[in-house]
């Protein structure tokens, strides 16, 4: 079964990630809303971004922040209302940019009706219940005994779309077309009728891996996507998958329009940006990143991956993310400002599809030592509200970070004039902002540089430097120490943005943190 190739506009898309909670708040209630969003879109506009994923923002306890959903027809009264999606989906559109939802596909909240259904009915398969206790399984809250399996924390039950594999000792596992398993796999489709005609562009799919147990190769979990992906061709065309699956190579195939490379699966995402400070956990394999001041690092991990992960021709797409709300953003630690450049110069030059963290186009810094947040706390050094504090966008009282009191996710802030905002990188024409804004415009300008340009790598070590299209030399420097590449033939390069670069008959010269783009001479 072939699908339909995916939507052209993907190709080219920037992507931005919005975490609701704390974007902006419209109406003052210490919390982040739709209206907030929709009242920020010309800041995104001229950004030059073309895709918004929102965390999902349906009726949930936020007990992990919205990734426990009770309700995934209808939003989040904390944000607004559907009528205010659609506003947003509509003023986003008039200015080029498509909205994304979040599906969270693999398990509900334990307060879902679905679940206190299932709590009471021992006849219910729509989750996954055990008669006796085996790792991992709960006890059930309701009339029915038995323990049931949970997908995340323990608050969220894991829907059944069963097992690919029987044991006889466990007679709880079903296979994938059982009915309680077919069941979740309309409300999906559901789920998705409900959106799509609203006029969102697609969903990210939350922990997509992760639907059918026990499935080694993740075979039949990828029968399940390559399902709702031709349902998907036939009835919303236009519509486009996400997948939070970090590897393209399994979930391209499975259908998928596009995955993002992540900081838990492998060491792709890693091995570029992450310091070792910030959040940590034990689960991460040690290593440096290559985007270290010491030039410690290598691109030999994150190349790896992307060999093995780029699609064949053309058929899906593969996301780098700056950040998101699981991990540390770009701005950790020691990291400084200047540092974050040839990150940006390296992002939107590399035939991945660039995904900016809201707030990472200012260098808005991970906040370490904040309380737990909606869940966010994983481990004791993995506490994700640090990268979840509110959008820098000024110095108004909408600004703060998230120690707010329970229930408000803002709180005035203090002056801080060292702090980045969006108006004050604004008003200077050397910011990150400025920068990212000109490097999104010259992708954009410049097919080369895209997803669909040819991609030539010269040089892995210090500085790198790749070729895209033939035509446009990228060299990055992300170490404090200079570096040398020896290339005649660049004298007479254009120099289309670069900082700490110069071009001599040899070669090219990288100072600290340098970063070039070249349209070479013909
Ligand atoms: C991945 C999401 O990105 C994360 O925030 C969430 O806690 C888990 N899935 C569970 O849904």
């Amino acid at each position: 079964m072939t699908n339909q190739p995916a939507p052209s506009w993907l190709a080219d898309a920037v992507l931005y990630q919005i975490y609701p909670q704390t974007f902006a708040d419209s109406d003052g209630d210490g919390i982040g809303d739709l209206a907030g969003i929709t009242e920020h879109l010309d800041h995104l506009a001229w950004l030059g971004v073309d895709a918004v994923w929102l965390n999902p923002c349906f009726e949930s306890p936020f007990r992990d922040a919205g990734y426990d959903v009770t309700d995934y027809l209808r939003i989040a009264p904390r944000y607004g209302t559907q009528e205010d999606l659609a506003a947003l989906v509509e003023a986003a559109g008039r200015r080029g940019i498509r909205i994304l939802l979040d599906l969270v596909p693999g398990h509900t909240s334990d307060r879902h009706p679905w679940f206190l259904a299932a709590a009471d009915d021992p006849t219910d398969q729509r989750y996954i219940w055990a008669d006796r206790q085996v790792p991992r399984f709960v006890p059930s809250p309701g009339k029915r005994p038995g323990y049931y399996l949970p997908n995340f924390f323990d608050f969220q039950p894991a829907l059944n779309f069963g097992y690919a594999r029987s044991l006889d000792d466990e007679p709880w596992r079903q296979p994938v077309n059982a009915e309680g398993p077919q069941a979740n796999r309309a409300a999906l489709r559901e789920i998705m009728d409900h959106w799509l005609p609203v006029g969102v562009a697609g969903f990210r799919v939350d922990m997509a891996y992760s639907l059918v147990k026990d499935d080694p190769g993740r075979a039949e979990t990828s029968k399940l996507w390559r399902e709702q992906r031709a349902w998907l061709d036939r009835h919303h065309p236009e519509a486009v998958l996400l997948a939070e699956w970090g590897r393209p190579e399994l979930s391209l195939p499975a259908g998928f329009h596009a995955d993002f490379l992540l900081h838990f699966a492998g060491r792709a995402v890693r091995s570029l940006w992450d310091n070792g400070e910030g959040m940590t956990s034990p689960s991460w394999e040690d290593g440096t990143c290559y985007f270290d001041p010491q030039g410690r690092g290598s691109m030999d991990e994150f190349l790896a991956a992307w060999r093995t992960g780029r699609p064949a021709g053309g058929r899906g797409h593969v996301i780098l993310p700056t950040a998101n709300h699981d991990y540390n953003r770009l701005a950790t630690g020691s990291r400084t400002p200047e540092q974050l450049r040839a990150v940006y110069a390296f992002l939107m030059t590399w035939p991945t599809l660039p995904a900016i963290y809201y707030g990472d186009e200012i260098g808005m810094r991970f906040v370490p030592g904040l309380p737990d947040k909606e869940g966010s706390r994983l481990e004791p050094t993995n506490n994700r509200a640090g990268s979840r504090t509110p959008m820098q966008w000024d110095d108004g009282p909408n600004a703060g970070f998230s120690t707010a009191p329970a229930g408000r996710l803002y709180q005035p802030l203090d002056p801080d004039p060292g702090r980045p905002t969006v108006a004050s990188q604004l008003a200077d024409p050397d910011s990150l902002l400025n920068l990212v804004q000109r490097l999104i415009a010259l992708r954009r300008s410049t097919p080369a540089l895209g997803s669909r340009g040819a991609v030539e790598v010269l040089n892995t070590g210090y500085p790198f430097v790749h070729l895209r299209g033939g035509t446009h030399l990228v060299v990055v420097n992300p170490r404090r120490e200079p570096a040398h590449f020896t290339h005649p033939g660049l004298v007479g390069a254009r120099a289309l943005e670069a900082h700490g670069i110069s071009v001599t008959a040899d070669g090219v010269h990288a100072g600290a943190f340098a970063y070039g783009i070249f349209e070479l001479s013909r």
